[in-house]
């Protein structure tokens, strides 16, 4: 019976795809490409077209970022339509994301608004968080410790989220990257911190100083990991 596939792809380098996630790109007749404009590209599919077959159909499908959330909504129920044309047809469908379907993908969105007679099947793939404690040899939690993940936008108070948190994650940091910096210096957080852009990717850079860094020069493809116990102990296996 064919499927509708949530693969994920990890974050930049394509050795860091589970095996389970190449079988599964190689079934596919159709590969789903998300893209917040079209003609942008796609990270997921740089990643993740070596293992797919010659003969793959790609579709790279719009999802608007407009502010506007009823917008947003009739774009996703437009996209799951079309995913539904190619399931009805009895293809294989994948949808590419990056790091982990499960983690802040358009893909749980699709799930929202697909037809519960389709079958569908999620293979996980490695999350940024992850890959960079792994990468710089840094452990997000120990012992009794918390972690949160936090996806960054203007609404959040993040002095009070770093009050009383072990570890935080911080994604999307270039969309209040200027507030992020400020609680971190009010809460005497900004030794605490490393931060990555393009993870795994050619252009990989790694922060541990963030003071001289501008919101403006922060790329999409960022984020932070705090430590608030202090993080200067597990740097010395750090790049
Ligand atoms: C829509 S979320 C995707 C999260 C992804 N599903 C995961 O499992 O990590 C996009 C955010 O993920 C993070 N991200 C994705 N790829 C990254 C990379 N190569 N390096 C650093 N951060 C990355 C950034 O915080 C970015 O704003």
């Amino acid at each position: 019976m064919n499927k509708f596939y949530g693969i994920g792809v990890g974050v930049g380098d394509s050795s860091m795809l589970t095996l389970k996630a190449i079988d599964t790109l190689k079934k596919l007749d159709v590969v789903i490409l998300p893209e917040a404009k079209i003609g942008e590209g796609s990270t997921a599919y740089t990643i993740a077209s070596k293992y797919l077959k010659e003969n793959v159909a790609r579709v790279f499908l719009e999802f608007t970022m407009a502010k506007n959330e009823e917008t947003r909504k009739i774009s996703r129920e437009k996209n799951t339509t079309i995913i539904e044309e190619y399931l009805k047809d009895g293809k294989n469908v994948g949808f590419l994301t990056i790091g982990d379907p499960m983690v802040y993908s358009t893909y749980s969105y699709i799930l929202q608004h697909l037809n519960e007679k389709y079958t569908v099947e999620t293979v996980c793939g490695i999350p940024t968080f992850i890959d960079m404690a792994s990468m710089l040899n840094i452990p997000l939690t120990l012992g009794n410790e918390s972690l949160k993940i936090i996806s960054l936008n203007k609404n959040i108070d993040i002095e009070k989220e770093i009050k009383n948190s072990d570890n935080i994650v911080f994604m999307k940091v270039s969309r209040n990257f200027n507030e992020l910096k400020r609680a971190l210096e009010t809460t005497n957080n900004m030794n605490n911190i490393v931060m990555v852009s393009n993870c795994g990717k050619e252009n990989q850079k790694i922060y541990w100083d963030i003071e001289d860094i501008q919101e403006e020069d922060v790329e999409y493809f960022t984020t932070l990991i705090l430590k608030t116990r202090g993080i200067s102990e597990w740097k010395k296996f750090s790049l």
